[in-house]
């Protein structure tokens, strides 16, 4: 946050102890960000010192609405949109709550993390396990990841801490290490990070630009899912689905 200098510190603490209820703060700090170009809350630096010293004891699950949540995630979101047997990419496994299941569906899982502490955790806790591969990157791109090798990527509850310029550097890699036809499962944020969670200000107007920017075919933006529509996100949030688009016949 020191980046932010002391007029946007001091905004932070009163936006975070008023619980967002005063809109003033939010604002105030918007406009400062915009004229002194500032990271906010999403700087790769500040975010990564923050991940580096996170305990993971609770191996993510604290995230984790109920038991009931997390299958219908799986079931009804995870499953239908990735494909069994292929490659998956995970970016910003944590401590392997979703890698777990992702290693049981593919032939291949392929994590990247920008946090060592989390590669390490991950290492770990998959030991016998020899479907996976681990690599550290730095923030925004996938250079350790080949063009064209993979068969779906996942990513919860990373994106919604990047800002734009993050989020289209990700989207413009992960359209070069897609194989044609195949998608991108991405949560993110969609209500301008005014709703709380240490959200960045993406909106889904901006996400759905950037993916027609880096020429991907938009599928959905899932907000809800379960049989009856019951389970959703927290902090106005969304998980986009993507596709890069297989070669035109021409
Ligand atoms: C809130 S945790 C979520 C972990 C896991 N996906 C889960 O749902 O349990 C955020 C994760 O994203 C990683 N992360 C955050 N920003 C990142 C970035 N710019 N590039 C790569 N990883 C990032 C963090 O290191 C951490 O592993």
């Amino acid at each position: 946050m020191s980046e932010n200098g002391f007029a946007w510190t001091v905004l932070f603490v009163l936006r975070l102890v008023t619980r967002y209820r005063l809109p003033v703060f939010d604002r105030l700090m918007r406009r400062l960000e915009r004229a002194k170009s500032l990271p906010g809350t999403t700087s790769v630096s500040g975010s990564r010192a923050v991940w580096e010293s996170y305990e993971w004891d609770k191996l993510g699950e604290e995230w984790t609405e109920s038991a009931d949540w997390k299958a219908s995630l799986i079931d009804d979101v995870l499953v239908p949109n990735l494909p069994r047997d292929g490659v998956i990419l995970e970016i910003g496994p944590g401590a392997g709550r979703w890698t777990e299941v992702l290693q049981a569906l593919a032939r291949e899982v392929v994590i990247v993390d920008f946090s060592s502490t989390c590669i390490e955790a991950c290492r770990q806790r998959f030991a016998g396990y020899p479907n996976i591969t681990y690599h550290v990157n730095d923030g925004a791109t996938l250079t350790a990841v080949a063009d064209s090798s993979v068969d779906g990527v996942w990513s919860f509850d990373v994106f919604v801490h990047l800002d734009a310029a993050t989020t289209e550097s990700y989207i413009s890699e992960i359209r070069r290490v897609l194989r044609p036809g195949a998608k991108a499962l991405i949560h993110s944020g969609k209500g301008g990070g005014t709703f709380g969670g240490w959200r960045s200000r993406m909106t889904s107007a901006q996400m759905r630009e950037i993916v027609d920017r880096q020429d991907l075919e938009w599928v959905a933006e899932i907000d809800s899912w379960g049989p009856r529509g019951e389970h959703g996100l927290q902090y106005v949030d969304a998980i986009y689905v993507f596709e890069k688009r297989p070669p035109s016949a021409d």
